[in-house]
């Protein structure tokens, strides 16, 4: 069977308005500006108001990926959604988006992959164009972790924002587009970042509130080592079956959740933070959104030409990573 090559034909992100800095985080939890930048890179991050939920982030994103693909929402075949954060259990913040967008004849569901669901979104919906079934689809990675963050909690909430990274992908010349994917999980890590409440094993209830069990727990420094390891490792394996060298890559756009980390994949890559998509001194660290929302940043601001070669690399809770080889 020869498949269709498929990449990116627009891109787009959105951010809410409402900005969260270290400062005001001093007020809340027992925490300093020197240690989060220090031990993070964050120095602010964007929080969604109480009327905003994730589709409607989605839809800000998904309206400019649109323009800038040039192709209208009736055209759409797919729309796949990567959150953890769906507006509600169902129906699927994708359904909620096609109705919103009236993107009348796309198919539309959500994927839960965690900061790694963008990645798992991209190859996923391009095997539907790939093989000829769909012409276009809308990829997005969104979450409003505000909306599941203990505020209380100074391990976790000085890290997260929220936002919405989209990409419409369908065909292009056979130079360009997506020329790997590596996708992976270890279920067994799954303890070490996770909400037990809400689910079918814990369901709401008073006892699950008091428990906080609605809230993100992670194991920060387990998630750490993980994360040095396992994103050196995706992003080899991605240049391999592309069959490129590190030297290739014109830029990296890595998953936005610690700078020591992106440093650490930065010099497995044996590269340099020129040629490198960082933003979470600005946005902090926006799950399945880091990725698309650097993507769209890098594409807006001119970082990335046609047939530039471009490795996007992430991981989440799951535990589960993934990476791309792209040609812009
Ligand atoms: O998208 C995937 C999700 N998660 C991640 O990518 C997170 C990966 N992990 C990390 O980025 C880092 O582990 C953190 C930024 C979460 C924490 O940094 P760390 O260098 O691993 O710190 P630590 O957890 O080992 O804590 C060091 C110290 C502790 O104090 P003691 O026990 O040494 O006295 C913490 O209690 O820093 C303390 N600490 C804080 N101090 C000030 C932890 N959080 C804070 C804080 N402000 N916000």
């Amino acid at each position: 069977m020869n498949l269709i090559p498929v990449g990116v034909l627009g891109a787009g992100k959105y951010v809410p308005e409402r900005i969260l800095t270290n400062q005001e985080l001093e007020t809340m939890v027992e925490t300093n500006d020197e240690w989060i930048v220090t031990r993070t890179g964050i120095r602010e991050r964007r929080i969604a108001s109480e009327q905003q939920a994730t589709s409607d982030l989605c839809y800000e994103a998904a309206k400019i990926a649109l323009d800038n693909a040039g192709i209208t929402a009736e055209q759409l075949d797919l729309i796949v959604v990567a959150t953890i954060t769906p507006d509600m259990s169902f129906p699927s913040t994708a359904c909620i988006l096609q109705e919103k967008l009236g993107a009348k004849q796309a198919a539309a569901y959500d994927l839960s992959a965690a900061c790694s669901g963008f990645v798992y979104g991209l190859a996923n919906a391009s095997n539907f164009i790939a093989t000829g079934t769909y012409k276009y689809a809308l990829v997005i990675g969104a979450d409003s972790l505000s909306k599941i963050t203990d505020y209380t909690d100074r391990n976790t909430c000085i890290l997260f924002g929220d936002g919405a990274g989209a990409v419409v992908i369908g065909q292009v010349p056979e130079d360009r587009g997506f020329k790997s994917f590596e996708l992976g999980a270890d279920g067994s890590g799954g303890p070490l970042l996770k909400i037990e409440g809400g689910g079918s094993r814990n369901p709401a209830s008073q006892h699950s509130i008091d428990q906080r069990l609605h809230y993100i727990y992670m194991a920060g420094a387990e998630v750490f080592k993980f994360a040095v390891r396992i994103m050196g490792n995706a992003a080899d394996e991605a240049l391999r079956k592309a069959g490129w060298d590190k030297a290739d890559i014109d830029l990296l756009v890595p998953h936005q959740a610690n700078m020591r980390i992106i440093q650490a994949s930065l010099n497995r890559l044996n590269m340099t933070e020129e040629k490198c998509m960082i933003n979470l001194d600005k946005y902090g660290n926006m799950s399945a959104a880091s990725i698309p929302v650097a993507l769209a940043e890098a594409a807006e601001q001119g970082r990335v030409k046609e047939g530039d070669r471009l490795i996007l690399v992430g991981f989440g809770g799951g535990l589960t990573w993934g990476a791309a080889a792209l040609v812009w």
